[in-house]
């Protein structure tokens, strides 16, 4: 007999009674990419709505519009289309499925200053509309340099084309760099946020699409265990790494003068720190979990002096596992002298009754080890050990890894026994993972957001105030490395610059090795 409060079998009162196994589909409408012929919209964005379309999740009526100089007719797009859905979709090839989809391709060929060429693109998207039934619904993906937004916007409001039709959407999505500091991203911003109202505006950080980081709310907040331990009093530090083995040839134009900490800390790492930092949202409601992010931003600031909480470096040359590399002065693209970053580490205080004395260390580089993004709580030492001192030489500290990519799960790092007659303890691991968990692959991010651009769904796209809080944790850290001088060189392959692990050893800690 259940004598307690608790009923016998425990019901979600709030549980939904809609069949969670039916996904939403988009309704009619046209998606136009800007900078069709760059390698995101190559490698990402034409699979990905080949994906989508591939589940069943687009609507029959779909069109998409590519936009760019070449003198290309509606085939020679359909072809790109093609060659980039037949290397880098994620789902089968099905004739049917793309024989559908390509009707709904065309082509607008023009210069981002051209009026006239906004105007064909206005009257292909009119004809869409009536012929195909693309309902007035268009979302312009701006996949160009941020230098290219304000004309974008610009033509795309004298258009008629950002203005929304009475029962029609107009959105547009944009990807970072938001800006290359607080005062560019604000006036980006204001270009931007004059042509669209920001709730028509999709900004595009692709690790919030990524299923494991959107599990780090599932696991925090729909389990009793973690929350309690989740703060300060058991937790020592947190560790975020983002690490990758490819280099940058071939990248230069987009990276050289930007760097590691503008690329993926002010964006991607700080984007995964507010999610593990912030408190339990109201509803997961998109304007009750920006509401926590942006608190947590708030709150977030680097820990100094910096000369001894930052880090930043150059890859030099190395192998990577068999592979002989060069460094990154010797890269196709790239000045001798260049001074930018390929990794960068800083050490941030979260300012709040939970964080308050637990520095968070953020860290990615390029041509490091192994290509790993995780998120590491190390928990303090146990107040007393009742073991022989020599029994404990092999305990570490307990960790909580969120394992983001590759092998994506959760790690458990404890101490446990080592089997024999003496109470020797050793850290193990207990892992979860969702290649054996679950049957279902993983979308891949861009499928999640591109689909959630399309249902008007924001939940995971950075509103600006984030963006902006984001510059300003990460800008004095940028300002202090450009009056200092160079980054410290690190051999590819290896897991960064000295300067990363002194960092760390003087608080007399080191850094994980994933
Ligand atoms: C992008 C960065 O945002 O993320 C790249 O601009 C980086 O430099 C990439 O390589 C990594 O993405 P992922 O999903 O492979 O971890």
């Amino acid at each position: 007999m259940n004598s307690g409060n608790t009923p016998a079998v425990w019901q979600n009162p709030l549980r939904d009674k809609r069949d969670k196994r039916m996904p939403r589909i988009a309704g009619p409408c046209a998606v136009v990419i800007f900078g069709v012929t760059g390698d995101l919209a190559r490698k990402k964005l034409m699979p990905a709505i080949y994906d989508l379309a591939n589940r069943g999740l687009l609507p029959p009526s779909f069109a998409l519009i590519g936009f760019a100089r070449r003198d290309w007719a509606d085939e020679d797009f359909g072809q790109i289309v093609y060659d980039a859905v037949k290397k880098h979709a994620r789902t089968p090839f099905r004739q049917e499925v793309w024989d559908r989809l390509a009707e709904g391709f065309r082509f607008v060929q023009g210069t981002f200053d051209d009026d006239a060429a906004f105007a064909r693109l206005a009257e292909t998207l009119r004809k869409l509309d009536a012929e195909r039934g693309t309902g007035g619904n268009h979302a312009f993906y701006l996949s160009i340099p941020p230098g290219a937004f304000p004309v974008v916007c610009e033509q795309l409001s004298k258009s008629g084309l950002a203005e929304t039709q009475e029962g029609c959407w107009s959105r547009v999505v944009i990807e970072k760099p938001f800006g290359h500091d607080l005062e560019s991203a604000e006036a980006l911003n204001s270009v931007v946020n004059s042509v669209f109202p920001e709730s028509s505006v999709f900004r595009i950080d692709h690790y919030l699409g990524k299923e494991t980081v959107q599990n780090i709310l599932a696991l925090r907040f729909a389990n009793e265990m973690f929350e309690p331990i989740w703060n300060a009093h058991y937790v020592d530090s947190v560790q975020i790494t983002m690490a990758e083995d490819i280099g940058l040839g071939g990248r230069a134009g987009y990276y050289d003068g930007i760097g590691a900490a503008r690329d993926v800390i002010q964006n991607h790492l700080l984007q995964l720190l507010a999610l593990t930092a912030m408190e339990e949202p109201v509803s997961f409601s998109p304007a009750e979990l920006q509401a926590e992010k942006i608190k947590v931003l708030s709150a977030t600031r680097l820990a100094g002096p910096l000369e001894e909480t930052t880090s930043r470096g150059q890859y030099t040359a190395g192998w990577q596992g068999s592979e002989k590399v060069v460094g990154l002065l010797d890269e196709e693209g790239f000045s001798k002298t260049s001074t930018t970053e390929t990794f960068a580490a800083i050490t941030l205080d979260v300012d709040t009754r939970r964080w308050a004395g637990v520095p968070f260390y953020l860290r990615t580089g390029k041509r490091l080890g192994r290509r790993v993004t995780e998120i590491a709580l190390l928990f303090k030492r146990a107040p007393h050990l009742p073991f022989d001192a020599s029994m404990t030489d092999e305990l570490g500290q307990n960790a909580l890894v969120i394992r983001v990519q590759p092998d994506e799960g959760i790690t458990l790092r404890f101490g446990s026994k080592v089997p024999g007659n003496k109470m020797e303890v050793r850290d193990v691991n207990m892992d979860f993972s969702y290649g054996s968990a679950f049957a279902e692959d993983s979308p891949e991010a861009y499928e999640r957001l591109i689909l959630d651009v399309l249902l008007g769904e924001p939940s995971l796209f950075p509103v600006n105030e984030e963006v902006e809080l984001s510059w300003k944790i990460l800008d004095p850290a940028l300002e202090h490395w450009a009056e200092h001088g160079k980054p410290d060189p690190y051999e590819s392959g290896s897991w960064g610059p000295q300067s990363a692990f002194e960092m760390l050893q003087r608080s007399g800690r080191d850094w994980r090795r994933p």
